[in-house]
């Protein structure tokens, strides 16, 4: 009897061990690789898809993106079929791309249509048939769909503040980072960091908030966090005492399966910070392959929402060595105290694949380990010819993410799979025109 069930610790063990070491690869073939082929992906933002093809790595393949002459993007393999030229010098063209070397022209979905150098009765364009993935434009991207089902892809997922009309979006791109993306990911899945990491939780309410909230920062640690399960992936709440026993402070983030996150405030949500200045903000990753990956940031701007700094990016000057000693030899120094960076700077030092066998997870990692559960669950589908979490073959007009961020009654709050409210309904926390916090 023992040792069966040792052998079954050790197979669950090894079980584990096998599903770390697949869950971060992107190529094609590979378990989790083709788990993400079900799903759309970003390409580039659409302004910067102009008059010239773009060379784009996505999910560790080599591609090509551009508009023909009538304004319609494609994504094609980066090499000519021909003698494997890149089409990133190729010349657009009315009906599609042509490669610059010998002519060859290649429409939106990879075929033949002209191969100048060749007889005029040859029939060797017949018999081409060049990579090429289907593409949409919507909500200022170029996406695509890098699955099986090229002919007929399941329905973009319309994430929400893209689909917004009732206000501005700012997209901001470019934030490439050396190292896998579930780096990121699970960052978002671990929320405890914040309390350390970002710093407060060494800082002291302000007295402006004391009225408001319970000025004691015990009771507020271990972080009370719920992680729960959604249809489109997952989300953290927290749900906080504050001064007036009838009210909450809650916030969320959320993960959208398998690039997507959201939040909702335009401060951490952690104390001493519970002011209802809300934020409608978030971003997707555009994964380059197992050790490379672009963020994609974007906020709404509308009534409402806390009109502070445009805070989707890092200024391009600020490179973490602020104030370098000589004698420091760390690639990052002086990066505290800027809570994007001081993200970025951990994620990296994890290491290009994290060798996550070597981790000791506590109750505090929940949510990791349920991102973790969920990405498993998606490839064993996937592998069983079932739809993964998130892909819905329903056409939406907005695939939906909870990001409640603000005060609630005890008798309204809800922690489970349904979106909270809005926090612009109802009380909050808010600065008057003096700049003076109320609650109103
Ligand atoms: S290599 Fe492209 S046409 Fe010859
Ligand atoms: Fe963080």
């Amino acid at each position: 009897m023992t040792g069966s069930g040792a052998e079954t610790a050790t197979s669950a063990q090894s079980a584990y061990q096998k599903l770390l070491e697949e869950l971060p690869r992107t190529g094609p073939g590979t378990r989790a690789g083709e788990m993400l082929r079900r799903y759309w992906h970003p390409v580039c933002l659409s302004a910067n898809l102009k008059d010239i093809p773009i060379a784009v790595r996505m999910l560790s393949e080599d591609l090509v993106v551009f508009r023909d002459g009538k304004g319609r993007p494609g994504l094609l393999g980066l090499r000519c079929s021909h003698r494997l030229a890149s089409l990133e010098y190729g010349q657009v063209r009315e009906d599609g791309l042509m490669c610059s070397y010998h002519g060859w022209r290649y429409d939106t979905q990879g075929r033949c249509i002209d191969m100048p150098l060749e007889p005029r009765d040859s029939r060797l364009k017949e018999k081409i048939r060049h990579l090429w993935y289907p593409v949409e434009e919507w909500g200022g991207m170029i996406w695509t769909y890098m699955g099986p089902e090229k002919e007929n892809p399941p329905p973009l997922a319309k994430i929400d503040v893209l689909a917004r009309t009732d206000g501005e979006v700012k997209l901001v791109d470019g934030d490439i980072r050396n190292y896998n993306y579930l780096n990121w990911m699970e960052n978002f899945a671990d929320m405890g960091h914040a309390v350390v990491l970002h710093g407060l939780m060494i800082r002291d309410v302000p007295d402006e908030l004391k009225p408001f909230n319970d000025d004691s920062i015990k009771n507020w640690m271990p972080l009370p966090l719920e992680f729960v399960e959604t249809d489109y992936g997952m989300k953290t709440v927290s749900v906080l005492d504050t001064g007036d026993p009838e009210v909450k402070f809650v916030n969320t983030w959320s993960l959208a399966m398998p690039i997507h996150w959201r939040f909702s405030g335009i401060r951490s949500g952690f104390p001493p910070d519970f002011t209802d200045e809300r934020q409608e903000g978030g971003g997707m990753i555009r994964i380059i392959d197992d050790t490379h990956f672009e963020l994609i940031r974007y906020n709404l701007f509308r009534k409402g929402n806390f009109p502070g700094a445009f805070v989707v990016g890092l200024p391009p000057d600020l490179k973490g060595t602020a104030g370098k000693k000589p004698y420091d030899k760390r690639k990052y120094s002086g990066w505290e105290g800027v809570p994007a960076l001081e993200d970025l700077v951990l994620q990296e030092s994890q290491g290009e694949i994290p060798d996550r066998r070597l981790e000791h997870l506590g109750t505090s990692d929940r949510g990791v380990i349920m991102m973790r559960r969920i990405w498993h669950k998606a490839i064993e589908d996937v592998a069983n010819g079932r739809d993964p979490k998130g892909v819905d073959r329903r056409p939406k007009e907005m695939l939906e993410v909870d990001t409640f961020h603000g005060h609630v009654k005890v008798d309204e709050l809800k922690i489970g799979p349904e979106n909270m409210p809005s926090s612009s309904d109802g009380r909050g926390l808010i600065r008057d025109k003096n700049g003076k916090l109320v609650f109103a």
